[in-house]
This record gives structure tokens, C-alpha cells and sequence, in this order.
């Protein structure tokens, strides 16, 4: 079969090496893909990043099936304009997909299927939100979110009036993230530990991946702003067995029950980011697709065919699909470049990549990384590379994984050094 996979972090790397594994593929190609995806796939850079011009492209390459790897081409409807068209495709419709495209559809649907979420007021205009800040009903820290895609700037927690008051005037006045904060929701701080549960789904039954934890915030400790994630890791028993098949049951079945009693039914990758509080377990938020970096260290756990999932999926139907994962324990750490979460200096030549990979059960995945003039590997973004290790034992991974990261240099190099370490 030949795969069309859109995207070009990290997150595509694994999607792209694990599919390449399968001996049903016989061609994969990537767009636009990175410079780790390209020993794997062709990449091909698009003109145009529209649904209808990808849809052109997954025609005129004559794919069998085509994996969305971001957001955003799935909010904007990509799935829809593949079905019009009969082009297998794996993700959500348009409209599945504002369980990440709009917090307030979100919160809404949670409320109306009596899902487990911090309590929250949806704010039209300034005023409201200001009056909602005022009246001090969820005490501090409170949260204050962008409705709309934001590429993870739209959550602020604010410690005080002053700041949440500033979030309000930068998003809905100033209009910081354009249209997407137009309209807020506000919402009570919820503190426990943080714990991203994936399933796939079919729309209309759910199979769980193994449970990840991811490390958002820039420096150890958990301390600075927040990034796109800086590391993760996964092994057996991350979440307690019941627990987790209680969560798969009351929350993600509950879910996608829901979206299909709608009208709306979800088929694709549901990521339900939860904090688990001393009042129980609650949904922060959804994504319609893999996380990044979790998906690093979830799929370096699958033992058997991602591509049998993604055709069970693609054809409504995941009924005789039974992955089976691995328990050995992985662990993913981020090196980001100079700057970042902030400016970044980009083109630092990057040395020590063969040579952290010849190292045992080490998978170096590309991020942000491009060739020079010269066909050097320099750095090109802020997360540049994710380190994966896979061992029988959490500590082995994490030890190999910063075994591997000793190996590898660029200058302005930074990353994490307690992933994997620090547990909540
Ligand atoms: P989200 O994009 O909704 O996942 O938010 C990004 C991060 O903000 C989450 O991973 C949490 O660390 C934090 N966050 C979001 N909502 C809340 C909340 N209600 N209480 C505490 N932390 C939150
Ligand atoms: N790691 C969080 C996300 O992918 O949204």
C-alpha cells in the first residue's frame, strides 16, 4: 500500500517510521516531512496547504490512505473534502474536530454528556470576562482560554487579578491570537497530576493506547513558560489498571457515544488531556490527534501493525483490530534550541545523531532540522530533536535516552534533565 502522511515534527517522524515497519507499505511519502522523515518517505513540499489541494495530491500520487498528523488541516476540514472525494483518510470530520478546534464547543459537550471538567463560564465579550475576573467565583490561580487553535499559547493560568485581567486585554481586545480569542472560557484551576490517555476510535468503539505523561513547561521542576512539550515517557502502570479502565469507560466510551449521538461521530485519534485531582478524575481538554512528543513513546510501544489500526479506522470498522504493546518503558526527551520557547537562532550545525542511534533501543526523531548549502544536519525551529529510548525498566530508558542526548551536540543545546524523573 502506499501512505500519504501529512505533517513534519516529531510526531510524524514516529508516525512515518512505525508505518514503515509494516509489510503491508511499499511506499510512503510525507508532506512537507523533515529531513529524519526523508530516510523513510519522500517528502514533497506543497504549493498549497489547502484540503482540496491535498486531496489533489493524495489523487495524483495514487495513495491507499492518508494520516493527518496536525490540528489544524482537521479543523479545517480536510477529512471532509478526502470523503466527498472517496479518499481513504484517517482523523476526524470537521465537525469532530472542534473538540479542539473550540474549548466552548468542548466545554459545552462535556456539560451536555455530563463529563467530569473544571467548572467554567464562557465569556462573549471583554466586559463579561472582565466581570467574571471581578467577581472572584474561581479564586486564584484561575484559567482563561483562547476558544480557538492556538498553537499552545492560548491557555494562561493567571496567579492574580493583574494578570488575568492582561490575558483578557491581549486576547479579545489586542486580538494576540487573532479570531481564536475572540471569546474566552474561564475556568477554575484545577490541581493533581497530569496524565494524556490516546485512544482510537472508529466512532463507535474506543481502543486505548497505553497512557503518557508529557512535560510542557521550559525548565526542570516543572518551572518557566510552557512549550509545545520538552519530554515524555510511558511505561506499564503509569495509570493504575482500574483506573485506567475506568477512565477508557466513563470518559473516552462516554465520549465518542456522545459525538456519534450527535450526529458528529468521532473517527480517529481522541487525546483527552486529564488532570487527576483529589475530587476524581477531569477532562482538561481534548485533541482530535496524536500528541507530540507523546506519540513518540506510545508508539515505541506497539509491538504490532499501526497500519491495520489505521485501516480499521479509515473503514468505520476496528472490530477485529487488536494491537498489542510492549512493556518495556520509554522515554522521550526534547532538545530545543537556543531561545526557545522565545526567538530561536536557527542553522547551528548539529553533530552526534549516528552515533547516539547506534546506541541499543535509541530512535533519534527529526523535529525541526534541515540541510545546509554544504548537506550538513543544522537546526531549523525551536524543538529540534526528540531522544527515545525503550527499556525493560523506567530508569534504564531514562538513563539510555540521556546517554544518547550526551552524544549529540549543536550550540545553544538545551533540554530537560529531570523527564521521566519527576512523576507528577
Ligand atoms: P490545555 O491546552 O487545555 O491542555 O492547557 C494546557 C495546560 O494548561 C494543561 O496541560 C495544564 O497544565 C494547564 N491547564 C489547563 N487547564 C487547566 C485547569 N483548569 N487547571 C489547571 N491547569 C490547567
Ligand atoms: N503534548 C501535548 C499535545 O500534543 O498537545
Amino acid at each position: 500500500m502506499k501512505i500519504l502522511v501529512i505533517g513534519s515534527g516529531g510526531r510524524e517522524h514516529a508516525l512515518v517510521w512505525k508505518l514503515a515497519e509494516s509489510l503491508q507499505v511499499e511506499k510512503i511519502y510525507a508532506t512537507p516531512g523533515n529531513i529524519g522523515i526523508s530516510k523513510l518517505a519522500t517528502c514533497i513540499v506543497p504549493e498549497n496547504n489547502s484540503p482540496v489541494a491535498l486531496a489533489e495530491l493524495a489523487t495524483r500520487l495514487d495513495v491507499d490512505l492518508t494520516v493527518v498528523g496536525p490540528e489544524a488541516p482537521l479543523v479545517a476540514g480536510i477529512v471532509d473534502v478526502f470523503n466527498r472525494r472517496h479518499l481513504p483518510i484517517v482523523g476526524p470530520t470537521r465537525a469532530a474536530a472542534q473538540l479542539e478546534g473550540s474549548k466552548i464547543f468542548a466545554k459545552d459537550f462535556m456539560s451536555r454528556h455530563h463529563l467530569p471538567t473544571a467548572a467554567f463560564t464562557i465569556c462573549e465579550t471583554p466586559e463579561a470576562a472582565y466581570d467574571i475576573i471581578s467577581s472572584k467565583i474561581y479564586g486564584y490561580p484561575v484559567v482563561l482560554k483562547a476558544d480557538g487553535l492556538a498553537s499552545g499559547k492560548g491557555v494562561v493560568v493567571a496567579q492574580d487579578e493583574s494578570q488575568a485581567n492582561q490575558a483578557i486585554q491581549e486576547m479579545m481586545v489586542e486580538k494576540k491570537l487573532g479570531e481564536s480569542g475572540t471569546r474566552l472560557v474561564i475556568e477554575e484551576y484545577l490541581e493533581g497530576r497530569e496524565a494524556s490517555l490516546l485512544v482510537f476510535s472508529d466512532g463507535k468503539q474506543v481502543i486505548p493506547m497505553p497512557p503518557a505523561q508529557d512535560y510542557k513547561n521550559i525548565y526542570d521542576g516543572n518551572l518557566g513558560p510552557n512549550t509545545g512539550g520538552m519530554g515524555s515517557f510511558s511505561m506499564p502502570g503509569l495509570l493504575d489498571k482500574n483506573l485506567k479502565e475506568r477512565l477508557v469507560k466513563d470518559l473516552a466510551e462516554v465520549t465518542i457515544l456522545g459525538m456519534a449521538e450527535e450526529g458528529t461521530p468521532f473517527r480517529g485519534v481522541l487525546f483527552m488531556g486529564l488532570m487527576l485531582t483529589e475530587n476524581g478524575t477531569k477532562i482538561l481538554e481534548y485533541n482530535v490527534r496524536f500528541g507530540d512528543p507523546e506519540t513518540q513513546v506510545i508508539l515505541s510501544r506497539l509491538d504490532s501493525d499501526l497500519l491495520d489500526i489505521f485501516l480499521g479506522i479509515a473503514n468505520g470498522d476496528l472490530s477485529q483490530v487488536k494491537p498489542s504493546w510492549s512493556d518495556m518503558s520509554t522515554v522521550c526527551v526534547i532538545m530545543a534550541a537556543a531561545g526557545y520557547p522565545g526567538q530561536i537562532e536557527a542553522s547551528q550545525i548539529i553533530t552526534g545523531l549516528e552515533e547516539a542511534e547506534s546506541l541499543e533501543n535509541v530512535k533519534v526523531f527529526h523535529a525541526s532540522t534541515k540541510l545546509d548549502d554544504s548537506g550538513q544536519v543544522v537546526t531549523a525551529g525551536g524543538r529540534v530533536l526528540g531522544v527515545v529510548a525503550r527499556r525493560f525498566s523506567l530508569e534504564a530508558a531514562r538513563q539510555q535516552a540521556y546517554k544518547a542526548i550526551e552524544q549529540i551536540d549543536f550550540i545553544g543545546k538545551h533540554y530537560r534533565r529531570d523527564i521521566a524523573l519527576l512523576r507528577h
